[in-house]
Formats: C-alpha cells, structure tokens, sequence
C-alpha cells in the first residue's frame, strides 16, 4: 500500500513496525466527511490484510493533523445536505469504521493532539489504548446537538470509564481536558502537545517489543469475553490461549528467558 499523498484526507506513514494513520483536514478539525470515513475503513482493511499475509506490523497509532482537533466528529456541514435515509446509510458505514478498528489485529492507539468530540471520541474509544496532549479537550456532546452517540459511544464509554462516568459525560454533553480525562481512566497517559507524537511512537515500540500473535490473542480474549457472562468469557480465554500455545513465538518466549537474553518474536 502507498503512503498517501500530503494533499489525501488520510495520511498512512509507516515507522519502524508501528502504522501512523493522520485524519488529515485540519482546517475542518478533522470532521468525519462520509469519504474520509470511507477511506479509513478502506486502509484498515488493506492493513488486515498485510499483517494475515505476514506483514511485520506491530501496532497502529490514529491522531489528528494539526495542533487544535483530533477530530471534531462527524462532518456537521455534509450532513446538513443528507436525507434522513442518507444518514441512516452513514451511520452504518461510520460504525463499520469504528469495529474495524476495535477488531484491528493489532494493538491500537489514539494519540489524541487536540479536541475528540462526539464520533471523533467514538474514534479513541474504538482504540486499545488512548493518550493525549495536556491541551486536548473531549466529550460525548452529542446530546447538546438533539442526538446520541451514534458510533459506539452509549457501549464503549460505559465499558472504559464505567456506567457512571459514561452517564455523567453523555447526559451533559460536557467537554472535559486531558487532565480529567487522565483521572477518569478515559486516557492512559498526558504529555505536553509537542511531545505527543514520541509519546505514541514509545508506546507503539513497547508493543511492538512482545509477541504480535499474543497481543492479538489478548485483544480479542479481552473483548470477546466482555460481552459474555464469566463462565463463557473464561472458555473464550482458554480458546485464545489455545492459539498462542502453537507458536514459534511462545516457544522463543521460553528459549529466551532460559537464556537470559531479549526475545525476538516473529509472529508465528
Ligand atoms: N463538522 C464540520 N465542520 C466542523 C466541525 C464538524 N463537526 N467542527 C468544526 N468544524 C469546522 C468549523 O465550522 C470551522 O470551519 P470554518 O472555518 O469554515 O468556519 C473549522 O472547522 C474550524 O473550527 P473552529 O470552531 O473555527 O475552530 P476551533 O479551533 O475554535 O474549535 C472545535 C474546534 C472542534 C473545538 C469546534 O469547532 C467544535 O466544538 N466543533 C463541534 C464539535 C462537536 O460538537 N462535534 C460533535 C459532532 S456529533
């Protein structure tokens, strides 16, 4: 796959083994238009199938160009065009976006470099992990527009913060900073703005460090099992763990703590 040109609504660099994915309209903080929604399904898809083809990408990190917006949600202005019908056909569309990226094959990372609101939240919360400039500010402000959350929000929010803190911030509308965020749980890790970009670069190395297979397997032991009672979320863990057993990668995992050495996982 190309990298996309810096003109595209998309960038998609590739760092070391870690994927970058820049929503690219700053002027327009970085609003959801249907064709960028389109566009990310698109290379996530592309990204899928790299990585079954054996492709050696570890992690993949979404942010937002420029220093003011992640992503300011759907495009309001397109959607003040569209049908009711129009919208029903986008919402599909933005939710198939939002669980491509919740079941990439890889771990996930939200670098959030300014305002997340509404479905550019969404787009964090369908991310594993979430980190944000000190200057970033989010919300589920949907509520204030005579709506909902319409990608996931009402689910994904209560299952990160819990039901309280979802309700708080989903029944007011309320825009909160990266601060209050780091103390709600809602995001894992506060850096200055101009020290976002290293910060999800560390964080895609960390990953990038342990076994890609494993982490794929945690992932989805994780959210499979969520949706589940106890008993059942315990058998798909031990189905997960089935997979890992078989490995290349398990095995060197042993070799190397025997040897007192790094291990060098292949995915596999
Ligand atoms: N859809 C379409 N355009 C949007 C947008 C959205 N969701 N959010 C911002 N924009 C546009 C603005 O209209 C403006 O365009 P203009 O220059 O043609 O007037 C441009 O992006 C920059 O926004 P502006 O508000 O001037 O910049 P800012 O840095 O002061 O504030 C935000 C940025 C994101 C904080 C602010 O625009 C905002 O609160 N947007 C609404 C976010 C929201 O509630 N989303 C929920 C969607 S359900």
């Amino acid at each position: 796959m190309e990298t996309s040109g810096p003109g595209a609504l998309l960038l998609v660099e590739r760092r070391d083994r870690a994927v970058f994915l820049t929503l690219n309209r700053p002027a327009a903080a970085n609003a959801l238009l249907r064709a960028l929604v389109a566009e990310m399904t698109r290379t996530l898809g592309a990204l899928g199938r790299e990585i079954a083809g054996g492709a050696d990408l570890r992690a993949l990190v979404v942010t937002g160009a420029g220093d003011k917006a992640f992503c300011a949600g759907a495009d309001l202005k397109e959607r003040r065009t569209w049908t009711l019908d129009d919208t029903r056909v986008f919402l599909g569309e933005i939710n198939a976006l939002m669980d491509a990226l919740a079941a990439f094959p890889r771990p996930t990372i939200a670098a959030i470099n300014g305002a997340a609101f509404g479905g550019g939240l969404e787009l964090a919360l369908a991310c594993d992990v979430r980190i944000a400039a000190d200057s970033a500010e989010m919300g589920l402000t949907e509520t204030r527009l005579g709506i909902i959350p319409g990608a996931g929000g009402t689910q994904r929010l209560p299952r990160i913060v819990g039901v309280a803190v979802a309700k708080e911030l989903i029944l007011t509308g309320r825009r909160i900073g990266a601060a209050r965020a780091r103390e709600l749980g809602l995001v894992s890790e506060v850096v200055p703005a101009a020290e976002l970009a290293a910060a999800a670069a560390r964080w895609a190395a960390e990953v990038a460090a342990a076994a890609p297979l494993a982490l794929g397997a945690a992932k989805r032991a994780i959210d499979e099992g969520l949706a589940q009672p106890l008993a059942e979320a315990l058998k798909i863990e031990r189905a997960r763990y089935e997979e890992v057993l078989v490995t290349e990668d398990r095995n060197e995992g042993l070799a190397a703590f025997a040897e007192k050495r790094p291990p060098v996982y292949k995915g596999r």
